[in-house]
Parts: structure tokens; sequence; C-alpha cells
């Protein structure tokens, strides 16, 4: 690799302090429009390049891995899921994977109760309703929604973010559970329990594990029919970890109370039928939608690429292990 002036691919548009100092020890190349690459494109663009710097709309895999050639040394996420990096053959390629773990966790944590106040309380249904111009007058039964104080909250993976979730949840007076593979050490009065336990008791049910092979539909008809009647879902982790359609069913028919979404099986396409339903709250993947924080990623990202080019470890490598 001719280090002084390695070919830099950035797919996406990064602030613009994070580009100089990329700048300055390469030559970086950028789409010249701003929209995820097609496959075809970005297979188009990595030929040469000894760094990827990309988000998770970029599926990373053996073809571009292949079509960037040898002297590609690193794969920079700027996101902490990794579902659209082949680790796989990141690993037999000896190409550092890193990411960006620990400055999305407040932020993703703050939309997590976002989304959760506002399926409960229904504020999207009832802001849908101001709009119409439809009159509307205050009564004792008009628009009720649940309440929170005292209720179940079980949070499915208990990594940093669902720990950012459940501290939340004092605020808010909801006793909570976890559910995790592994045993844990959870913070006093949070019990872990089995996944059958968490469905079957929460009144919120809220997913924050990784997108791995066995969480894939983790949230699907049969996991759909354990949980409560009056009972809610809210997904700011992975898409595939619910089968939309399962979910639209158990949502048609009064299966849960409501779900709330930040993300989707087949992300940015949402399944048809989940629109038209009122007690549903749909948002475009805003998790980690804060200036402050989509610059840190960026930023993370940006030194993660910096510190390979430069010999030396990546802060945020990606353990290959921790993908098997
Ligand atoms: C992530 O970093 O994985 C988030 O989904 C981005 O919002």
């Amino acid at each position: 690799m001719n280090c002084r002036s390695p070919r830099i691919v950035v797919t996406r548009s990064i602030p613009s302090d994070v580009l100089i100092d990329l700048d300055r020890v390469g030559q970086v190349w950028q789409p010249p429009f701003d929209r995820s690459l097609t496959v075809h494109e970005l297979k188009a663009a990595v030929p040469g390049a000894a760094a990827i710097l990309c988000t998770l709309n970029d599926r990373v895999g053996p073809e571009v891995l292949d079509a960037a050639g040898d002297q590609l040394v690193v794969v920079a996420n700027i996101a902490v899921g990794y579902d659209n990096l082949d680790m796989k053959a990141l690993a037999a390629r000896h190409v550092t994977a890193t990411n960006t773990p620990g400055v999305l966790v407040d932020a993703t944590a703050d939309l997590t109760w976002a989304l959760l106040l506002a399926v409960t309380r229904r504020l999207a249904e009832g802001d849908r309703l101001i709009r119409t111009g439809a009159p509307w007058a205050w009564d004792l039964a008009f628009m009720l929604g649940t309440g929170l104080q005292g209720r179940q909250l079980g949070i499915i993976g208990f990594g940093a973010i669902g720990r950012a979730v459940a501290h939340r949840a004092r605020a808010f007076g909801m006793d909570v559970v976890v559910h995790a593979p592994r045993p844990l050490q959870t913070p006093a009065g949070i019990r872990q329990v089995s996944a059958n336990e968490l469905l079957a008791e929460s009144h919120v049910v809220s997913l924050h594990c990784p997108l791995t092979k066995s969480t894939h539909h983790l949230m699907g008809e049969e996991a759909l029919r354990r949980m409560r009647s009056d009972a809610f879902l809210i997904n700011t982790s992975r898409g595939p970890v619910v089968d939309e359609v399962a979910l639209l069913a158990a949502l048609r028919t009064g299966v849960i109370a409501g779900a709330a979404l930040d993300v989707y099986e087949h992300e940015p396409h949402v399944t048809a039928g989940l629109c038209d339903l009122e007690n549903v709250v749909l948002l475009p993947h805003l998790g980690s939608a804060t200036v402050d924080t989509r610059s840190r990623m960026a930023r993370m990202a940006a030194d993660n690429v910096l510190a390979v080019l430069n010999g030396k470890e990546a802060n945020n490598r990606i353990d290959f292990r921790s993908c098997e």
C-alpha cells in the first residue's frame, strides 16, 4: 500500500472537519450525490481503496471486497450495528472492521422513550387528528391511552442501549425485566427472565439486540402471540428482528395493542398496510439522529480509519469472534 496517498472511499457526506482530517492523509473519494450507493456503484468506487468509510446502508460483502483489492485494510462503519458488513469475508481478507459504539447510546435510548410515549399516549394519532381540521372536544373518554406508572417494561437485549432505556424507566415508575441470551449482572431491581416470561407479562416490549442469525424474526407470529393483548412493541434495533407481516396481522387483529418502529425489515420500504393503522408510530430510522451524535459517529469512524492507515490498532475494532 502507498501510505502517503491511500485512497479513502467515503460513501456519504460527513462533517467537513472530519473530511479535512481524512484529506490530509489520503485521496478521499466521495460520490457526487448524497444518497446511498447501489452495490454496482460501490463496487465501481472501491478499486484501489485502502479504507472504506461506510454507513449501514452499504452492504460490504465478498463482491465489494474483491472489487476493492488486496490493499484494503479497513472498513469503518458509521454505525454501532454492523449487520451490513460480512464479518467472515472481512476476516478472511484480514481487513479490520470498526463500528461506533457508545456515542449513540443516549440518543437512541431517548428516541426509544419518545416512541414508547408516542404509542402509549397516542401522540401521532392525535397530531394527525388535529391536522385534518376535524372537530374535536375534550371529554372523559376522548383518546385515552395507557399510563406507564407501575407497569412492566420488558427489554430484549441488555447492552449499553438496553441499559440506558432501563435507566430512564425509573423516571416513569416502570418495573423492568430483561432478557438476554447469557446470564447478566443486572442493576438493583431489574430481573433477568426468560423470553417467554418477558413476553407474557410485559406491558411494553422494547428490542435492543443486534441483528444476527438467531435474532432474525425473533418477534414472529408465535412471539407476538405470547404478548399481552394490551401490550406495545417498540423496535429501535434492526428491522429484520421483527417479522413485519406477522406484526401487521397482530396489530390488525388485536393480538397486541400497538407498535412503534424506527427500523424496518426491508428498510427503507415499509410493509404495506402498516401506514394505514392508527395504533402504529413509524419513524425513519432516527435513533442516533442528533447533530452531536452523528458528528461524533463520523469522527469516531474517521479516527478508526486514520489509526489503521497509520499502522495502529483501531479503537473500535469489531472482534470477529463476537459475530460467530
Ligand atoms: C446504528 O448505529 O447502528 C444505528 O442504527 C444508527 O442510527
